[in-house]
């Protein structure tokens, strides 16, 4: 949702590394993209569209300076149009700044800066901001000093950096969105006061760290209220009243090249095929020894008498999954939407929430679980992003260790949170057979891998690719790989896709099933529920829709099946994660038949940072 990078210290580079970095970034957003360079004066460039509109404007015009700022778009006030793009600036060109985040206030400060003589290039929140800088310095105050007036004004949510003409410095807010340092060796603390100079080394700042992952694993995360500034002497944390904050510096766990694509078409083709090796990070370390035992320090603690989960999107689904773990223990679970928990019951006794959020930023899952903790529940987040705000908001948080995802959809990331919620039910719940369930986890990175040495999901698409809408259907732990099979397919394909409870087709959804709607079943073992789900497949191909079973053969919904993806035979909650990849598959070459823009969909972005 905007991703936004700043650099010092690299001189003549600055430019590349900005670009660069913004590129890192175009999974947050990707309706515009600019970048202000400074030194004695501010210089724009920015344009509407993606990276490369930037990169061909940059061609043909000239910025200076030698630090820098930058951003990518995903559009909330105005739309995608050059005027719209960030860099924003103030009435003199001395001041630009980035943003990500919402301004609540904006328009009451605006009409104020319009009745004073400010005119204004844009229809976005953000440009308050420079504006009211502006204000502050032609009062006599420092950039730092400036940066800090203008944001006391802000309601909302913002992460910001600005430059200011005649100072070689970024300067840094944020509020309720992300945001990192990255330090080269020899970047090192300074306080202002104290200050007296050292070597150049590069600071950079972004949203994200894979925006410069390729120049430094050194971070430091910014928290809520916090202030930074970068200049050539290092860089400086303050709070709210600038006293200076004494910053961890962590190392990203991580290598550069998990940021490419390594020869795939497309991050989410890549990202799909690093399931195993995701799987296999997920649960090194945390079953013990004898495979009887979950072993992960954080959850030893941990025995809730009830769960709720939030989440959205896949998320959603995954917490779904979750709950139903919990609730085979007779430990009572329930999922709730996000952005629907205001309206949930209050945790009961000793109950623990779980946020399941990839990035760990989404607005909607923060809030979420900030209500959770109003009420007095615990609280845990279970992410792939370490340092994330959910992360350093909630009591406890289990990482899903799957690394870098880049593509929108999401991908490797929901077979991460599938095994790491496994994880945490064993860990804090009496589940049946551990040791079963164990054994089935560590099966799959070799399942997973198998499955997709030998998958015919791009047959199947291709024969589907021209259908008018695509339907899905699964039961108990399926029922959630229906609904995250739909929602891949409409994301990438922009097709009609929907999931439901195989139950639940009878009861009204079977009106819109014809010949030219594909119906994907998916199918597990061969006890009641494959029985029950067997039948509403008969139910489908009565109506003549083509079906496609995702099966571990044991049932035998083949001989109504018109497709069959096979999985291999294993526990249904591991079958669960086995047949989302080959749904994950029918929807990629499903999108990539139709010739859609598949890392990059029409309207997303990766991190929702807006409610
Ligand atoms: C779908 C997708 C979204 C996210 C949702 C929550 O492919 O990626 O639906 O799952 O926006 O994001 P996180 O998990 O970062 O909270």
């Amino acid at each position: 949702m905007c991703g936004i990078i700043g650099c010092v210290g690299r001189a003549d580079e600055t430019l590349d590394v900005l670009v660069h970095g913004l590129s890192k970034l175009e999974y947050r957003g990707y309706d515009s993209a600019g970048v202000a360079l400074a030194d004695d004066t501010v210089s724009v460039a920015k344009r509407s569209g993606e990276i490369d509109e930037l990169r061909a404007l940059l061609d043909e015009t000239t910025i200076d300076g030698a630090v820098g700022i930058g951003h990518t778009r995903w559009s909330t006030h105005g739309p995608p149009t050059d005027a719209n793009a960030h860099p924003h600036g103030d009435c003199t060109g001395d001041v630009a700044v980035v943003h990500n985040g919402i301004i609540e206030n904006y328009q009451s400060i605006r009409d104020e800066l319009v009745a004073d003589g400010h005119e204004f290039a844009s229809d976005t929140d953000t440009e308050v901001i420079p504006h009211l800088v502006e204000d502050a310095l032609a009062d006599g105050a420092e950039p730092m000093a400036a940066l800090r007036r203008a944001v006391d004004r802000l309601e909302g949510s913002y992460a910001v950096a600005a430059v200011v003409a005649g100072t070689e410095a970024v300067f840094v807010a944020r509020n309720d969105s992300p945001l990192v340092l990255g330090l080269d060796e020899g970047s090192e603390p300074h306080d202002e006061s104290t200050a007296t100079g050292g070597a150049t080394r590069a600071t950079y700042l972004a949203s994200d760290v894979p925006a410069f992952r390729d120049y430094t694993d050194r971070v430091v995360y910014l928290a809520d209220g916090e202030f930074a500034r970068l200049d050539a002497e290092g860089w400086t944390v303050t709070d709210g009243d600038g006293t200076p904050v004494e910053k961890e510096i962590d190392t990203v766990a991580w290598d550069a090249e998990e940021t490419g694509k390594s020869g795939y078409d497309h991050f989410m083709l890549k990202e799909i095929h690093e399931q195993p090796r995701a799987l296999r990070q997920c649960l090194r370390g945390r079953v013990d020894e004898l495979g009887a035992a979950v072993d992960i320090e954080d959850l030893g603690d941990l025995s809730p008498t009830g769960v709720q989960f939030v989440a959205c999107g896949t998320s959603y689904h995954a917490a779904l999954y979750g709950a139903q773990l919990y609730r085979r223990t007779g430990i009572p679970a329930q999922t709730f939407l996000a952005s629907e928990y205001a309206t949930a019951p209050p945790p009961i006794g000793d109950a623990l929430v779980v946020g399941v959020t990839q990035s760990g930023e989404t607005a909607d899952t923060l809030s979420a679980l900030r209500e959770a903790r109003h009420r007095g529940a615990r609280t845990m987040a279970v992410t792939n992003t370490v340092g994330s705000t959910a992360a350093r908001e909630c009591d406890h948080a289990l990482y899903i260790r799957a690394g870098p995802e880049i593509g929108v959809a999401a991908s490797k990331t929901f077979a991460s949170q599938l095994a790491a919620l496994n994880l945490l039910a064993l860990g804090t719940a009496p589940v049946d057979r551990p040791r079963e369930a164990i054994a089935g986890l560590r099966d799959l990175p070799g399942q997973v891998q198998a499955l997709l040495d030998d998958s015919r999901a791009s047959a199947v698409a291709e024969q589907y690719q021209d259908a008018g809408a695509y339907f899905f259907v699964g039961r108990g732990h399926q029922y959630p790989v229906a609904l995250e099979g739909a929602l891949k397919m409409k994301e990438i394909t922009y097709k009609h896709a929907e999931g439901f409870a195989a139950g639940e087709l009878k009861h009204g959804p079977l009106a819109l099933v014809t010949d030219d709607t594909p119906v994907f079943a998916v199918v597990v073992g061969d006890g009641e529920q494959a029985r029950k789900t067997v039948g509403n497949v008969k139910e489908v191909e009565a109506r003549d829709a083509p079906v496609v079973a995702v099966t571990d053969g044991r049932s035998d919904v083949e001989r109504y099946a018109d497709e069959v993806l096979e999985i291999p035979e294993t526990r249904p909650e591991a079958a669960a994660v086995l047949a989302n990849v080959q749904l994950q598959l029918v929807s990629y070459y499903t999108a990539k038949g139709l010739g859609r823009s598949i890392d990059k969909p029409r309207n997303l972005a990766k991190s929702v940072t807006v409610e």
